[in-house]
């Protein structure tokens, strides 16, 4: 733990020891505080407000209470060991043998990480767990919420559409969609943490008719055959280790005639393997996410195509990320500051690290957490380096249609 606090605050110290010795005084006077209090979110969409001590929330909501009982450290070794020779050596985790480990062991990678990050999901970023194209003069939220929007519009989703969400997080899509549109949701994902929690959202919204989570994999889904009118996944399926056998059931469970759209995590045309420096990125990209291994646009299309579907539309929804015109969808993970989304920038992210790293060692935090948060602040800089060089885009979008009968 004290190399992970020399790591992230030797600059820091030395660039802004003011700011430095006031959140540590902060962060003392909160964890005496803390010890004794325990914190009820709400559950509105109004808990995070934005700054970095709402970490404290997380770290006393009764949800995050009873969940932590669960070996925080021991997810983490066992995470960190299906990436074995990650950062250390660039081209260790995009061996074969490496990706095989990943994909055979897809479940315990995605539930491990996701028991480990959901909480800094939320507090980081809100209840969607998505990227998405941003037009200059929309706030993030807006451009969050046109995604999903847009999503519903190609589906056609309207009043009396049954829908299905792969991989639907804590569910903050599911509900902006059923409530832009009026159809009712399905959601599954693979973590059981995320199911309870986005179930108290979906009732504490009003939508508990209207939204379900529940928790299973997206490779065997567990409806019958032709149950939903239509199907999406958002930055969810660059997890699946198999996407032919993952499309495949999409294509079962929708009904003849019933389209599938879905924002894809994929390498673009840009990337060329020969070049260590965008090894390095898509491995770290890799391993601070807990994928499997990234795809092209071409191997996604292809899965698509081999599940049965036709492909009506595909392109990147970041195509133009350096237009003028455009704020790039890795922004908020930029150094540049702006109260509103302080928590997500770079000192954001060192404040949070290391109030997670001094509740660690006041065990409030389980043991581990520290580690999570800088996995997450490493894969930040990765994602912000694969974004401003083009060579990867979390929002590959297309759309498919299961052909009538
Ligand atoms: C980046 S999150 C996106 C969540 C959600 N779509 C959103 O945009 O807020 C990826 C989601 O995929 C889910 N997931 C990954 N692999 C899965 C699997 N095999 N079966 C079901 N869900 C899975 C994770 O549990 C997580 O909820």
């Amino acid at each position: 733990m004290l190399e992970s606090i020399n790591e992230f605050f030797k600059p820091v110290v030395a660039e802004h020891s003011v700011a430095v010795a006031v959140t540590l005084s902060v962060i003392g006077l909160t964890v005496v505080v803390l010890r004794v209090r325990r914190v009820n979110l709400r559950r509105d969409g109004m808990d995070y407000k934005g700054t970095a001590a709402d970490v404290l929330k997380i770290m006393k909501n009764s949800d995050f209470e009873a969940h932590k009982d669960k070996d925080v450290h021991s997810s983490v070794s066992e995470y960190a060991s299906l990436f074995t020779g990650a950062r250390a050596s660039v081209g260790r985790i995009s061996t074969d043998a490496s990706i095989k480990t990943r994909q055979a062991n897809y479940q315990k990678l995605v539930t491990n990480f996701y028991d480990l990050v959901t909480d800094f999901y939320e507090y980081g970023w809100g209840q969607s767990f998505h990227f998405g194209p941003r037009w200059q003069g929309e706030s993030f939220v807006e451009s969050i919420k046109r995604a999903e929007y847009h999503l519903c519009s190609r589906l056609g989703l309207k009043p009396g559409m049954r829908v299905l969400d792969m991989g639907c997080g804590v569910g903050g899509p599911m509900r902006n969609m059923a409530i832009f549109s009026g159809a009712k949701i399905d959601g599954i994902t693979i973590n059981e943490y995320q199911v309870s929690i986005g179930n108290k959202y979906n009732a504490q919204r009003g939508l508990a008719d209207q939204c379900q989570a529940r928790q299973g994999d997206f490779q065997n889904l567990p409806w019958p055959a032709n149950s939903f009118d239509a199907a999406f996944a958002v930055e969810a399926t660059c997890h699946s280790p198999d996407k032919r056998m993952c499309f495949s059931e999409a294509f079962r469970v929708l009904k003849p005639g019933g389209l599938f759209g879905n924002y894809e995590w994929i390498v673009t045309d840009k990337f060329d393997a020969s070049n260590p420096e965008h090894t390095r990125i898509k491995e770290g990209i890799e391993v601070g996410n807990g994928l499997p291994t990234l795809a092209t646009a071409e191997q996604v299309l292809a899965a698509v195509r081999a599940a049965g579907f036709e492909v009506l539309d595909a392109y990147d929804a970041n195509a133009d990320v350096h237009s003028p015109h455009q704020i790039p969808w890795y922004e908020p993970l930029t150094g540049k500051l702006s109260w509103s989304g302080f928590r997500m920038t770079w000192l954001g992210r060192i404040m949070t690290h290391a109030f997670v790293t001094v509740l660690e060692a006041a065990r409030i935090a389980p043991t581990g957490t520290g580690k999570i948060s800088g996995i997450l602040n490493a894969t930040a800089i990765d994602l912000v380096e694969g974004g401003k060089a083009e060579i990867f885009t979390p929002s590959f979008f297309f759309v498919a249609r299961k052909p009538d009968l």
